[in-house]
């Protein structure tokens, strides 16, 4: 579809921490198009292999598990709710224990074939900004506007941190930031779709930028390419 006004495709991607979703949210909104947070479907696999017990080593487990899950997006007053087998676990899935584990489940390339399913029907109509780690490289690789979120380590652990300290968890500094390194580590070193800046991606590094700042120069990429 080519002209003006034409509903895009925004794909925002980057290592935890670096304040993807609350740039996307705030993209979405000020655009009218809806915000598709896609690590909280790998949460809420992560959720349901947690509470089963599956052996997060076992691939054909994880596989199945992600056959046999129900997973939907709904939004109430333009917050995502992440509904899994009829429940809503939008909050359960930040948990550190979901956290702490994730990155193994994301590595499951069955698994991830049955997430990139859902997220490449959801992007069908445009109107959406997506984000995750391999959405301009992988999931959406003809996005209007892509952009590569990024900050310092230390940063992004700070806003971690505060973000789960809001959320009522206690905090150890040093050990958040260990665990979104190492998790960096293993989205980034995975075989199927590894978190990496897509070619055409713009990178922004957020570390020293004001959050206004970000969301304009995101809204700027958009309004060019529609
Ligand atoms: O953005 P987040 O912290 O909620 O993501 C949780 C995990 O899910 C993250 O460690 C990597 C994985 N993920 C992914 O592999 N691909 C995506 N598109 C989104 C998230």
């Amino acid at each position: 579809m080519q002209g003006k006004n034409r509903r895009g495709v925004v794909a925002i991607d980057g290592p935890a921490g670096a304040g993807k979703s609350t740039v996307a949210r705030q993209v979405s909104r000020d655009l009218g198009y809806i915000y598709i947070d896609t690590g909280a479907m790998y949460r809420a696999l992560t959720l349901k292999a947690l509470r089963l017990g599956t052996d997060l080593y076992d691939h054909g487990a994880l596989t199945e598990l992600a056959h046999h899950t129900n997973i939907k997006i709904s939004y109430y007053d333009h917050t995502q709710m992440i509904i899994m087998d009829g429940e809503d676990v939008s909050t359960e899935i930040r948990s550190p224990e979901v956290s702490r584990n994730v990155s193994l489940v994301a590595l499951v390339p069955g698994v991830r074939l049955e997430m990139v399913k859902l997220q490449r029907e959801l992007a069908r109509e445009g109107g959406v900004v997506m984000d995750g780690r391999d959405i301009g490289s992988y999931v959406l690789p003809d996005a209007d506007c892509k952009i590569f979120l990024t900050a310092s380590t230390a940063e992004r652990a700070r806003r971690r941190a505060r973000d789960l300290e809001a959320a009522g968890y206690t905090i150890n500094l040093a050990e958040l930031e260990q665990e979104i390194i190492r998790r960096d580590e293993i989205d980034s070193t995975r075989e199927m779709a590894p978190l990496i800046k897509a070619d055409n991606a713009i990178l922004i590094d957020t570390s020293d930028m004001g959050f206004e700042e970000v969301v304009n120069e995101i809204k700027k990429c958009i309004l060019q390419s529609t």
